[in-house]
C-alpha cells in the first residue's frame, strides 16, 4: 500500500560523488556510504579520555559508541548481551500499555480547547512530549533495571541533550548531573557495564522519539490496512530521525572517486543515501514493503545494535496512536540539530 511522497527534510543534499563542504566531506551515494561505514580507515571521532566517574566526559569515553578499534568490540559486547536479554515483542506490548495508560490519564498538551477533565471540545495530545520522549525510554529503563524508570525519562533527555560533540556548556553541566543520577540508579555493576547500559537509554532516546514523531506526522491519516512495520520502515528511509552520522579519514583514502587527506572528517548522509535511485526504484515515493531497506540504522561493525528493540518501541507506540488518534494537522517544528530530526512539539487530537 503506498502513500502520497514524503518530501526530503530541508537541507537533503542530492545523490552525488563526495564533495568538500564547510565541515570535511559529504557523503551522499548508498554504496559510498557503506564503504565508509565498513572501512576501518574511517574512524568514529574519539571522545577526550580522562573524565572523573559518572561525568558526562566518563560516560563517553565508556560507551562503545566513540570507542576506538581496539576498544570498541567489547564494550559492544556488553550493551547486545543487555539487549539480548530484552524481548522485541515484549517491548512492543509494554510500550502499547503505557500509552495507553497515558492517553486515558487524560494527559493533555495544556492548549486553550484540552483542559484535563473539562470537556471543552477536541482533546489535544503532544506526541512527543507525553508519549515519543516518555514511553520508550521508561520502558527500556525498567527492564534494565534501573530503580525509578519514570524519574530515567528526564534525566536519560538532558544527557541525550549533549551527548553528541559541540555541546553548549550549560547542557553539558545539566548531563554530568545527569549523569551522576543514572548511574545512581543503575544496578550495582563494574563502571564499564553501568556506562554502556545508560549508553543504550541514551542512544534509544532521541532517534526512537523521532521515528515516532516521523510515523504519526506522516502516517496518522493512512488508511488501517497500511501495517505500522511498513509504515515505519519507509518514514525510517524518507524522514530519517537520524540523518547522517560522522567519520574521520585515519589516513589518505579513495571513496567514491574522491581523495581524502588523512584527518579528513566525513558526514555520511544517510538521507540522501535513502533515496539513491542505484539503490530504491522511484526513491521519493512512499511504497510499504520495499525491497531494500534504509540507511537509518547505520551498517558495519559500529551499526545500530537496537533496531529490532527500536521497531518493537516504535510499532507498540504508533499502533496504538494510530487507533486512538487523529490528525490536528497544526505545524510540525523540529529540534535545531545537524544530525538528528526530531519534532520539538506534534500535536494529534484524541478521538
Ligand atoms: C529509530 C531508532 C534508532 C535509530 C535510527 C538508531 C540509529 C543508530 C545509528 C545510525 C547508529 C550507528 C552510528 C554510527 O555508526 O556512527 C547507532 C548506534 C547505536 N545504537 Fe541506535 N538507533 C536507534 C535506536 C536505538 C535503540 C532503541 C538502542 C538501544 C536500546 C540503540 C543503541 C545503539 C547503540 C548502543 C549504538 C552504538 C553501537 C556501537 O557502539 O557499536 N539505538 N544507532
Amino acid at each position: 500500500m503506498d502513500l502520497p511522497t514524503i518530501t526530503a527534510a530541508p537541507g537533503t543534499p542530492g545523490c552525488g560523488p563526495p564533495v568538500r563542504g564547510d565541515d570535511g566531506w559529504v557523503v551522499t551515494r548508498h554504496a559510498d556510504v557503506v564503504a565508509a561505514l565498513t572501512d576501518p580507515r574511517c574512524v568514529v571521532p574519539p571522545a577526550q579520555p580522562g573524565a572523573p566517574p559518572g561525568t558526562l566526559g566518563w560516560l563517553r569515553a565508556s560507551v562503545s559508541r566513540f570507542s576506538p578499534a581496539g576498544s570498541h568490540p567489547a564494550r559492544r559486547a556488553i550493551g547486545v548481551a543487555a539487549l539480548d536479554r530484552l524481548d522485541p515483542p515484549d517491548l512492543s506490548l509494554a510500550a502499547a500499555r503505557l500509552t495507553e495508560e497515558i492517553l486515558a490519564a487524560g494527559v493533555s498538551s495544556g492548549a486553550p480547547s484540552s483542559t484535563k477533565g473539562v470537556n471543552r471540545g477536541p482533546r489535544l495530545v503532544e506526541v512527543m512530549g507525553e508519549v515519543a520522549r516518555r514511553v520508550p525510554v521508561r520502558v527500556l529503563a525498567e527492564r534494565l533495571g534501573l530503580a525509578d524508570p519514570r524519574a530515567a525519562v528526564p534525566t536519560v533527555s538532558a544527557v541525550a541533550a549533549a551527548y553528541h560533540p559541540g555541546a553548549a556548556p550549560a547542557a553539558a553541566a545539566h548531563a554530568d548531573r545527569a549523569v551522576a543520577a543514572l548511574v545512581a540508579m543503575s544496578p550495582p555493576a563494574p563502571d564499564e557495564v553501568t556506562a554502556n547500559r545508560i549508553g543504550l537509554l541514551v542512544q534509544a532516546a532521541d532517534a526512537t522519539a523521532g521515528l515516532i514523531g516521523g510515523a504519526v506526522r506522516h502516517g496518522l491519516g493512512a488508511p488501517a490496512g497500511l501495517r505500522t512495520a511498513g509504515l515505519l520502515a519507509e518514514v525510517l528511509r524518507l524522514d530519517p530521525p537520524v540523518r547522517a552520522t560522522r567519520r574521520v579519514a585515519s589516513v589518505a583514502i579513495d571513496l567514491g572517486g574522491r581523495t581524502m587527506d588523512a584527518a579528513d572528517p566525513l558526514l555520511l548522509r544517510f538521507d540522501a543515501a535513502n533515496r539513491d535511485p542505484a539503490v530504491h526504484p522511484e526513491p521519493h515515493r512512499f511504497v510499504a514493503g520495499r525491497a531494500s531497506g534504509s540507511l537509518t540504522f547505520g551498517a558495519g561493525p559500529r551499526g545500530c545494535p537496537g533496531e529490532r528493540h527500536a521497531l518493537a518501541l516504535a510499532e507498540g507506540v504508533v499502533d496504538v496512536l494510530r487507533q486512538r488518534c487523529r490528525r490536528a494537522d497544526l505545524p510540525v517544528p523540529y529540534v535545531p540539530h545537524p544530525t538528528l530530526r526530531v519534532p520539538t512539539r506534534l500535536e494529534v487530537i484524541l478521538r
